[in-house]
């Protein structure tokens, strides 16, 4: 029997749900669609990545505050002491490094977190009778894919720190789940998260110059940035530029509710794309965003960035069986999304 919502100041009631990073940009938008199908999600954060005001948006969202453990992944007297006040259904891990340049300059912090944080996870939920993660994981396990879509059988290698750890943290799980059929993980292959909650209060904050598209675009459209270098032109794509599946965040976070169901209604594991099927390319995403804002905005052809590949799309068909889970969201509806947020949120 699942664990019903029964602490004191739990104001969601469900079954509970420990969400590891859930403050952070895929974490909060996860909350609120949990919440939203019934389920308590309970907010672990050590806030390196993302404000305690958060926690505020998702009950101006939800009506009702969403519980907090504010503390470290990789400090196990906390995780014991927050699985022994809390019985949980459930375990959706996204508490993570996740810069790839970064990565490259600090990979020990980068296993650490993600590595050693993971087990330091796993081993409390073990020793709690929790059996049921969902892992974030990324396309860029796929590396530089010739095969498109891309497959869930395409081969795995890695490409940077970054992707070690996600394609390490991937084969731990798999071979606990072959060593001992007590564990049930969703793994989950994110492509691109794009875009924002349709009530511009929740979204992505990058700090600094943002180093992926869709955030580099929302600060050209706020006049914050002078135009969008545009990263390569002459790709074997239909306009040259890099073409990726640009998936709208609260699909994303929706397929974390798909993913968890199935979990838990005992259908077993399952490792799967989460795309659209669709690839978009630079320049597409440009116009798009243009469209939201109101204005063309401004770019220039630069090299390629290195290590960029030139398409990355996502077979979705995997996810749509096992999971009964499609996205339904457009393009644009990220873009406007996106800048929904970003202009009520700017300074
Ligand atoms: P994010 O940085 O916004 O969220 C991660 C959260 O984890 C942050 O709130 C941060 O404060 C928290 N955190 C980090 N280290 C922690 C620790 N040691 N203890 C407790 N909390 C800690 O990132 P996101 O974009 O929401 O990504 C979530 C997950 O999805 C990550 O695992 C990331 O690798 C993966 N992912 C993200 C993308 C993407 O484009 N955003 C793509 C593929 C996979
Ligand atoms: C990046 C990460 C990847 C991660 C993914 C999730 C790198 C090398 N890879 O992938 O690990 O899983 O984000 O979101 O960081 N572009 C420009 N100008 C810019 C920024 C980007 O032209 O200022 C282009 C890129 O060349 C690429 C496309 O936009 O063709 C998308 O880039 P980005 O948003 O950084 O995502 P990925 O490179 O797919």
């Amino acid at each position: 029997m699942l664990a019903r919502s029964q602490a004191k100041g739990d104001a969601v009631s469900g079954d509970k749900i420990l969400l590891t990073g859930g403050a952070g940009y895929i974490g909060s938008h996860t909350a609120v669609a949990l919440a939203e199908a019934g389920y308590a999600p309970v907010v672990l954060d050590n806030f390196s990545n993302a404000k305690p005001s958060v926690l505020e948006r998702l009950e101006m969202i939800l009506g009702v505050p969403v519980a907090l453990e504010r503390g470290d992944i990789l400090d196990r007297a906390f995780l014991a002491d927050v699985f022994t006040r809390h019985e949980f259904g459930a375990v959706i891990h996204f508490a993570a490094r996740k810069a790839v340049g970064e990565s490259v300059a600090r990979p020990m912090d980068y296993f650490e977190t993600n590595c050693c944080g993971l087990t330091a996870l796993l081993r409390t939920m073990e020793a709690s009778g929790v059996r049921n993660l969902v892992f974030s994981s990324s396309a860029t396990v796929y590396g530089e894919p010739d095969v498109f879509p891309v497959p869930e059988t395409a081969p795995r290698w890695h490409t940077s720190p970054y992707a070690m750890t996600k394609l390490a943290s991937e084969d731990l799980l798999l071979a606990m789940a072959d060593a001992d059929p007590f564990w049930a993980f969703g793994i989950l292959r994110y492509f691109n998260p794009a875009g924002a909650h349709e009530s511009g209060l929740i979204g992505e904050e990058p700090d600094g110059i943002p180093n992926n598209l869709m955030p580099y675009l929302a600060k050209v459209a706020l006049g914050e940035l002078p135009h969008l270098n545009v990263f390569g032109d002459d790709f074997p794509t239909p306009d040259g530029t890099g073409v990726r599946d640009f998936v709208h965040v609260m699909d994303l976070a929706e397929a974390h509710v798909s993913s968890l169901r199935t979990l838990l209604d005992g259908s077993g594991g399952h490792a799967v794309n989460i795309g659209t099927g669709e690839g978009s390319s630079v320049m597409q995403m440009l116009a798009s965003y243009g469209r939201a804002c109101g204005r063309d905005l401004p770019w220039k052809p630069g090299p390629r960035r290195a290590g960029d590949v030139a398409k990355l799309v996502a077979d979705p068909s995997l996810a749509a069986s096992v999971l009964k889970f499609r996205t339904r969201r457009t393009l644009d509806e990220m873009c406007e999304s996106s800048w929904r947020w970003v202009t009520r949120n700017s300074r």
